[in-house]
């Protein structure tokens, strides 16, 4: 017989208490999941929270290369990701061989690596930047010439913003962010003219032009509150909005034309979760010369916003 939700539930606050242990979730988990984490976040916001979380184990709900940014920050704690297959199709858009060739190629570059990106590639990155801070970190690395990866809509949306650096882009993509089109934000501006419209930087770039605000997960929560406006437009993953709807039940939100899902972020279920702390899987495990590495990278990121 299926285990009630309200049952899984308490047996997940009774593990988390006896574990001791701290639920994280990305903005695009399922609501079940988001109702049920300690902390909600973007990749910036998780990672500050899982360094500083006092908690022995983190169980982290979202994809590989969060639970891996969780594991770098922290590594004597025990990093749990619920689902084993729960990756990111564009953080495997770059192997760490093909990045070792580009540097190679241009020696006097420096690497800016997407957190969105395996702990091997964040280990040959000088410093790391997610969606929330990339153009800061850009501007404040001590060279011009930098090799950006591996988003190339972000990294047009970089080098806009920062003229004066000479980027050299790696060409991966979201196949989520990658799906809305200029059309679907023209329809929008017709149906709802009052609307604002909010769009993450791994949306092509026309829309990037296009949009009022471009911004990280978290960055859409902040504007969503603070506007003035009714009806928001959301240009990212679809999970956000149930968070948005939920702390703004006096706004209106719509999806940039149709809603789109990332298959990877809704791998975890209440019941994965409840396994994942019962059975202590899966747990990140790298190579302490990676850790090192990838930490420093990390470390430079905060350090230069
Ligand atoms: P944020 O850091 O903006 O939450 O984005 C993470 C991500 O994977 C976007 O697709
Ligand atoms: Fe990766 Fe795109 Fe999913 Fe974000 S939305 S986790 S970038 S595949």
């Amino acid at each position: 017989m299926a285990i009630s939700k309200e049952k899984l539930k308490e047996d997940i606050g009774k593990l988390k208490a006896a574990k001791n242990a701290v639920i994280l979730a990305h903005n695009y988990q399922i609501p079940d999941i988001q109702d049920i984490a300690d902390e909600l976040g973007d990749s910036l916001g998780l990672s500050k929270i899982s360094r500083d979380r006092p908690e022995d184990f983190i169980v982290f709900c979202g994809v590989r290369f969060m639970a891996e940014t969780a594991k770098i920050l922290s590594p004597q704690k025990r990093v749990l990701l619920p689902a084993l297959n729960a990756g990111c199709p564009l953080a495997d858009a770059i192997e760490p061989q093909e990045l070792r060739e580009l540097k190679e190629k241009h020696p006097d570059a420096w690497v800016v690596s997407y957190v969105n990106t395996s702990a091997e590639v964040k280990a040959l990155s000088d410093v790391c930047c997610t969606s929330a801070n990339a153009i800061k970190v850009v501007k404040n690395v001590p060279v011009k010439k930098i090799i950006f990866t591996p988003d190339k809509n972000l990294g047009w949306w970089v080098q806009k913003n920062v003229p004066q650096k000479e980027l050299i882009i790696w060409p991966g993509g979201c196949y989520v962010h990658e799906k809305f089109m200029l059309d679907d934000l023209k329809g929008a501006r017709k149906n709802y003219p009052d609307a604002e419209i909010l769009v993450h930087p791994e949306c092509h770039k026309d829309i990037l032009k296009e949009a009022d605000y471009v911004l990280s997960t978290s960055g859409m929560v902040k504007r969503a509150k603070e506007s003035a406006a009714k009806q928001l437009i959301i240009g990212t993953e679809a999970g956000l909005i149930y968070r948005l709807k939920k702390e703004n039940p006096d706004k209106e939100f719509y999806s940039l034309g149709a809603a789109r899902i990332c298959s990877n972020m809704k791998k975890i279920t209440l019941n994965e979760l409840y396994e994942s702390l019962r059975d202590e899987v899966y747990e990140i495990k790298l190579d302490s010369d990676i850790i090192k590495k990838a930490q420093l990278a990390l470390e430079r990121m905060v350090q230069y916003v």
